[in-house]
């Protein structure tokens, strides 16, 4: 499939605004699309890249089309050609791919962890909660006595970190989406100088085992318990995943992670961008293709881009 560049917006240092018009195209946050300019052989294969948004202008505007946002980072030859190109001009693309983060129904607390250029998927889900204006189901005591069943909004909590301050990315459509953020960065030059995981762990910890009871406190307000009442969504380098995963399970908080392979194809024909999945948390019966990895567990490999690439973090084999 083709579609065109619409617009090309450098933000700052090496990372661009891109969107293209597209036909019509739905998405679930998480999910992305594989693109690089049409009849460029060098690099012949198409690059991932989340969704950030996807908007409709008006059919005037775009004949019934759609626009497609994305943002990335120039790091080689693939991101280079894309930033290269001018409005008007032709890419392939194909998309949406893979699966979204998945929302418990009964969410009352959506904690967002981003790092670097992980950020985009994690915008996506904001605007998308907030755009559901996501309620918070429990029971409240009116005034005349009735009990109401819908008790207050969602919650969303982002954290955001980066090396640098150029690397700490849309802050603001985070806070336009209703979010609180917190930001890190590595050498401090803005936010808390450190790791985007210290921000989430020590939220977690002052806040006593986290969101889980933060619609609580009022003596008129019961949520319910029986619930999964708060999720961590992340993307970001491997190893801030990992230490996301490892948070999250500390706190017994569910934890979806969007991971990023390096791929070849996009839709499960190359084999290139395989995860070690735990296999107790896949199936019960090991295939033929599952190992036993160093650390003595079953593993199972799974296609990033297939079944991906939103995995929950406990059944990744990290
Ligand atoms: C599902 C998914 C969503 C993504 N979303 C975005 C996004 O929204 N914005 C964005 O900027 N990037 C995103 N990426 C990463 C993006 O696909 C790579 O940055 C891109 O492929 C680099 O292409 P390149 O030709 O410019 O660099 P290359 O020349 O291909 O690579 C340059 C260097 O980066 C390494 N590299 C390439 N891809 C990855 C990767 N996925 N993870 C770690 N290292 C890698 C290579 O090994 C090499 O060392 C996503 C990747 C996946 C799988
Ligand atoms: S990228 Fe080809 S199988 Fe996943």
């Amino acid at each position: 499939m083709h579609a065109e560049v619409d617009s090309l917006r450098r933000l700052h240092a090496d990372y661009y605004l891109q969107r293209f018009t597209s036909p019509r195209l739905v998405f679930e946050p998480g999910q992305f699309i594989m693109v690089k300019p049409s009849g460029c052989l060098d690099p012949f294969l198409p690059r991932a890249y989340s969704i950030l948004r996807v908007q409709r202008p008006g059919r005037q505007a775009t004949g019934g089309k759609t626009v497609v946002e994305i943002l990335y980072k120039v790091i080689g030859k693939g991101t280079t050609a894309l930033s290269q190109l001018k409005r008007g001009d032709r890419v392939d693309f194909l998309g949406p791919l893979g699966n979204g983060y998945r929302i418990p129904h009964s969410l009352t607390t959506a904690l967002l962890v981003a790092g670097g250029i992980g950020v985009p998927p994690v915008v996506a889900l904001a605007e998308r909660l907030a755009r559901s204006q996501f309620t918070i189901h429990g029971s409240r005591r009116g005034k005349t006595g009735h009990r109401s069943s819908v008790i207050g909004r969602l919650k969303m909590v982002a954290f955001v970190g980066g090396k640098t301050r150029h690397d700490v990315l849309c802050v603001a459509d985070l806070r336009k989406a209703g979010a609180t953020v917190h930001v890190a960065t590595e050498d401090g030059s803005v936010g808390h100088r450190g790791l985007v995981t210290d921000l989430l762990e020590s939220f977690l910890r002052s806040s006593d085992n986290g969101a889980r009871t933060s619609a609580s406190g009022s003596a008129e307000l019961t949520v319910e318990a029986s619930v999964e009442p708060s999720s961590v969504f992340a993307c970001g380098p491997h190893p801030m995943l990992h230490a996301v995963a490892r948070i999250a399970k500390r706190f017994e908080i569910p934890c979806q992670v969007s991971v990023e392979a390096e791929m070849g194809c996009g839709f499960g024909a190359c084999m290139g961008c395989v995860i070690p999945t735990k296999q107790s948390a896949v199936s019960s019966q090991p295939s033929a293709e599952d190992r036993i990895a160093d650390s003595g567990q079953p593993t199972a490999y799974k296609l990033c881009c297939k079944d991906g690439p939103v995995f929950d973090a406990q059944e990744i084999a990290w």
